[in-house]
């Protein structure tokens, strides 16, 4: 079956070549024979093996009728969006890494194809190479998901994992990362937690099968960790990660992403460098735990390729799995408005009784900190106001990961 793919970028590329290293091994497996006939991108290519194939324009891909599925590796919102409603439109399935795309606008492009009787797929838009999306939607089909607790960002945690090996400052590992090709000239996305708030929102919608809008899942990035923030973790056998949590409690949606101190014996907490892991609460299975590579060509062009080989089975069969979800939307509660304990970093020793709130010191000078009891934001809030008036300020706080939180 002729394919097309749209953007010769790392994942394009790593798309390509798991297609073609693998061939014979996707055919012989009951596979459709996968031919890559146009790549479309802005740049020439000399010397690449696939040179003869690179077009620039989209509409020599639309126009050709024996190109029956197409992926999108482009990134951005315009004209990835335009593009691939004109492909569905045109009765060809559509594959996509583009995870802005798909947070943004992921159930319009999921009903253009139902419409149409062609298939849309991104599993590689969440956990890079991780097949989480398929797991969600078919090895949980029987489970009622109750919770999603992830790492979904490598640049992130590869930044953290640095800090922590190292005992580098945020600034200085960000520029390390930024000179090894991890992180990106403008790293805001990931360091602010768009990203893995754009990826969870993913996941959730298909999770709970309802819909959930990115941009209202409560973020706080790693942008002020500090070497004595990790030091605190180290000393009490914590690592700090940037958890993307989401959680249904009756029909209430509690979501958000920020910086987490993990016990060590955590599942996640050994989730280092560029790795993403995930798990998945099922109400009769308990939790599953996925760990792979986040982000990168192979990884990610292997999900990019499953998605192709699947949409081009069906097409052979002349089928589509993709169904209208008409989800409704639910806005997402702070997931902070759930009890739970905190690590606070102050200043200077908190001197006065506070046992109704603070259960323990964890550092005393030159590092100060705390663990606190469980609070609610309300709470936690209270806290750094009584303190301020005591001369005592909160220069830090994590979540200290708590096994059940509480209403
Ligand atoms: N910037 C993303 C990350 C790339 O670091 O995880 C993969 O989605």
């Amino acid at each position: 079956m002729d394919i097309a793919i749209m953007g010769y970028g790392t994942v394009g590329s790593g798309t390509v070549n798991v297609l073609n290293r693998n061939r014979e091994l996707i055919a012989s497996d009951g596979g459709e024979v996968i031919r890559v006939k146009s790549i479309l991108d802005l740049r020439e290519f000399p010397g690449d093996p696939y040179e003869d194939r690179i077009v620039h324009d989209f509409e020599s891909i639309l126009n050709d009728p024996t190109i029956q599925v197409v992926a999108e590796t482009m990134g951005g919102i315009h004209p990835a969006f335009e593009y691939i409603s004109q492909l569905l439109a045109a009765g060809k399935s559509v594959v996509t890494s583009n995870k802005d795309l798909v947070a943004a606008h992921g159930e319009e492009l999921v009903e253009i194809a139902a419409e149409n009787g062609v298939d849309f797929y991104y599993e590689a838009s969440v956990g890079g190479g991780i097949p989480v999306i398929r797991m969600i939607n078919e090895c949980m089909i029987q489970e009622k998901i109750t919770e999603i607790t992830a790492i979904l960002n490598g640049t992130t945690n590869y930044i953290l994992t640095e800090m922590e090996d190292e005992g580098a400052s945020f600034e200085e590992t960000l520029e390390d990362a930024q000179e090894l090709g991890y992180a990106e000239r403008n790293p805001e996305s990931d360091v602010e937690a768009m990203d893995p708030a754009r990826k969870l929102a993913i996941l959730s919608t298909h999770a709970y099968c309802l819909y959930v809008d990115w941009e209202k899942v409560e973020r706080r990035g790693i942008t002020n960790i500090t070497k004595e923030d990790i030091e605190i973790a180290k000393a009490m056998d914590y690592h700090i990660k940037l958890i993307a949590r989401s959680r249904m409690i009756g029909p209430r949606l509690f979501a958000g992403v920020e910086p987490i101190m993990l016990h060590e014996d955590h599942p996640l907490a050994r989730v280092e460098g560029v790795y993403n892991g995930i798990t998945v609460k099922g109400n009769m299975l308990d939790d599953i735990t996925i760990y792979g590579k986040g982000a990168g060509a192979y990884p990610t062009g292997s999900a990019v390729a499953a998605d192709i080989i699947c949409a081009a089975l069906n097409k052979a069969q002349g089928i589509s799995k993709t169904t209208s979800h008409h989800y409704h939307e639910v806005k997402p509660e702070s997931y902070s408005s759930l009890g739970q304990e905190y690590m606070i970093r102050t200043n200077k020793e908190v001197s006065l009784p506070m046992e109704d709130i603070i259960s323990g010191m964890v550092l005393e000078g030159p590092i100060y900190a705390y663990f606190t009891k469980q609070l609610k934001t309300q709470e936690l809030r209270d806290l750094f106001r009584r303190l301020e008036r005591r001369g005592v300020q909160v220069l830090n706080y994590f979540v200290v990961e708590a096994e059940d939180p509480v209403d």
